[in-house]
């Protein structure tokens, strides 16, 4: 495969500069603060104004949109790319899937022609469990056929694969380290998720629609864990592949509630709603190959970052008086 060999060295002050597409989302803007607080000299670009405004000398925010913004002046002294950037959301996809397509798959493709040009030596992108699709019952290998269930989970891994297949192209520089990440969840989560949501109907009495049963289950990765793996995948020596990042334990949705009504000390109201299209029953993921390759497993136990992700969300409706 190729990439062999093209690692960048870890030391931030000798390794080049990073840069980080959705770098204003939830997932982007922690990592920010963590490259930040490691002294990477990193650029981060995002559509969307970014989340926190200064995260010191070294990194550099840019507001802009991937479709169209001229890509050769961000990619300048760059070694190591994480592309974030994406419409994320699995049940919104079957019916804005020409976005999905633009700024999932055509957007990638565009980083890739750019990234191509530059010699940019590794990318790191964000890939779903989504693009397992439909699985009962065993953990999810990267040795699985993909069966996606939406149009969201198709873009994820289409643009995972195109991503690969720079890597193989002759001449190529590129080494792409394909992270499919599981429920990514933490302060700062998407509110359209389902954890978000929970948390804000337990602390402030609010109704929560659950889709289908409560008997979905999820493998619910910590954002902190996701920041420190995308951060070892940058400088990881290892061949271009497809890499779970998940913490190989799932709950059920029934279950997160009861959990989420004890520590936050009081209940959501539930109201049953069907399930949605493109929603798949089960993820767990098989965490084999990242723990040998990328030598990475998430350490944030379910409790503990439920409860910082409660704390943090009662202190931002303090903050709005809610
Ligand atoms: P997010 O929506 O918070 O962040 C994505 C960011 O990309 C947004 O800030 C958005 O403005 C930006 N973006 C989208 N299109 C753009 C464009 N054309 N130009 C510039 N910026 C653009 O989502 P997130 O939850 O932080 O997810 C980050 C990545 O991880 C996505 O690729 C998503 O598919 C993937 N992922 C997330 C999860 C999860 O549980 N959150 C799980 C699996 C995969
Ligand atoms: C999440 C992310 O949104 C996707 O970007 C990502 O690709 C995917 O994880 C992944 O693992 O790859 P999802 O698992 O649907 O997708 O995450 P949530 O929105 O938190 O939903 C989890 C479960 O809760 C699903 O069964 C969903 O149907 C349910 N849910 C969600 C509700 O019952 N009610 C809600 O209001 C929201």
């Amino acid at each position: 495969m190729s990439g062999e060999g093209t690692c960048v060295m870890a030391d931030p002050q000798v390794a080049g500069g990073v840069l980080v597409t959705g770098s204003a989302g939830f997932i982007g803007s922690h990592l920010l603060g963590h490259l930040a607080a490691g002294g990477r000299r990193v650029t981060g670009v995002d559509r969307r104004d970014p989340a926190v405004a200064d995260h010191g000398a070294r990194v550099r925010q840019v507001v802009g949109d991937l479709r169209s913004i001229p890509l050769a002046p961000l990619l300048e002294g760059v070694s190591t790319v994480v592309h974030l950037a994406a419409i994320p959301g699995v049940r919104p996809s079957w019916r804005e899937f020409d976005d999905y397509v633009e700024c999932n798959l055509l957007v990638t493709r565009r980083l890739l022609e750019a990234c191509h040009a530059a010699g940019v030596a590794r990318l790191v992108i964000a890939s779903s469990s989504s693009v397992y699709g439909e699985v009962a019952g065993l953990p999810m290998a990267e040795s699985r056929t993909p069966a996606p269930a939406s149009p969201y989970a198709v873009t994820k891994l289409a643009a995972e694969q195109l991503a690969l297949a720079y890597a193989r192209r002759p001449g190529s520089r590129l080494s792409t380290v394909a992270l499919r990440f599981f429920t990514v969840y933490g302060p700062g989560q998407r509110p359209d998720m389902l954890i978000h949501r929970l948390i804000t109907a337990a602390l402030t009495g609010s109704e929560i629609a659950i889709y289908g049963d409560g008997g979905a289950r999820r493998d619910f990765i910590y954002v902190d864990d996701v920041v420190r793996a995308v951060s070892r995948a940058m400088d990881a020596p290892v061949d271009s592949g497809t890499f779970n990042l998940g913490t190989g334990r799932n709950v059920s949705v029934g279950e997160l509630i009861s959990l989420v009504s004890t520590l936050a000390g009081s209940a959501p109201q539930v109201v049953h709603q069907d399930r949605k299209a493109g929603d798949v029953g089960f993820t767990l993921a098989d965490v084999s190959r990242t723990a040998d390759s990328l030598g990475f497993r998430a350490t944030t136990d379910l409790a503990e970052g439920l409860r910082r992700s409660i704390e943090a969300r009662r202190r931002q409706l303090a903050e709005i008086g809610a």
